[in-house]
């Protein structure tokens, strides 16, 4: 199966956001994947509903919402308004996971959980019948161009086998490049998060590619 590729708004041009997502579009991205940092769970601010209800009309792709804000329930429904497909929360935010799960999917989309990189994949045991896909974490959440961090292979491994055949999604997050990335997939990730590696030259196409390696 090809991995799929989410590059991360992050490292975009925030002052051409609307123009980045369609450029990221028709470079062959899957998912388009927005982080939205609140300033308390993470220490850094991004951004909020409004900006992914404008940029919803930029491409037919679907919105890959990382949500890094504690509390996190109040905000699900306006998020799932504004256009987002998958709604990621953290096992660390939210004191009820199961209720935030099963908020997301009772408003139609699908529903994702993080995990930071000290959180044991265990976390999950109990609700995997509730969940869509596994965000792990492979640098510590609040900032783009961080290194990843190694032990994170061991989770995604765990986690490979836990989940089994159920129909769950495996995505990482934090640090990867076209260096590491075959390492990941073989590790068992089914999605890689990008914003450096997409964005670091402005042929976002040639870099999704080097993302998938000879997976294509
Ligand atoms: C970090 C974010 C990541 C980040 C990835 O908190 O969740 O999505 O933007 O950026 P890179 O690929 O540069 O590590
Ligand atoms: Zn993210």
């Amino acid at each position: 199966m090809t991995v799929k590729i989410a590059p991360s708004i992050l490292s975009a041009d925030f002052a051409r956001l609307g123009e980045e997502v369609s450029a990221l579009d028709a470079a062959g991205a899957d998912y388009i994947h927005v982080d939205v940092m609140d300033g308390h769970f993470v220490p850094n601010l991004t951004i909020g509903p409004a900006v992914v209800k404008a940029l919803r009309p930029h491409t037919a792709k679907l919105f890959d919402v990382h949500l890094m804000i504690e509390p996190v329930d109040p905000f699900i429904q306006a998020f799932v308004e504004a256009g987002s497909d998958i709604v990621t929360v953290h096992v660390e935010a939210t004191r009820h996971l199961d209720r935030s799960l099963q908020l997301i999917r009772s408003l139609g989309r699908k529903a994702g959980v993080s995990l930071n990189p000290a959180t044991p994949d265990s976390a999950l045991s109990y609700v995997l019948d509730k969940v869509d896909l596994i965000l792990v974490m492979s640098v510590n959440p609040g900032f783009g161009g961080q290194s990843f961090i190694p032990a994170a292979l061991d989770k995604i491994r765990r986690l490979r086998d836990m989940v089994g055949r159920r129909p769950i999604e495996i995505e990482v997050d934090g640090g990867v490049t076209a260096a590491n990335a075959a390492e990941v997939i073989a590790a068992g990730a089914d999605v890689l998060v990008a914003g450096s590696a997409v964005f670091s030259t402005p042929d976002y196409a040639a870099n999704i590619r080097a993302l998938r390696g000879r997976q294509l």
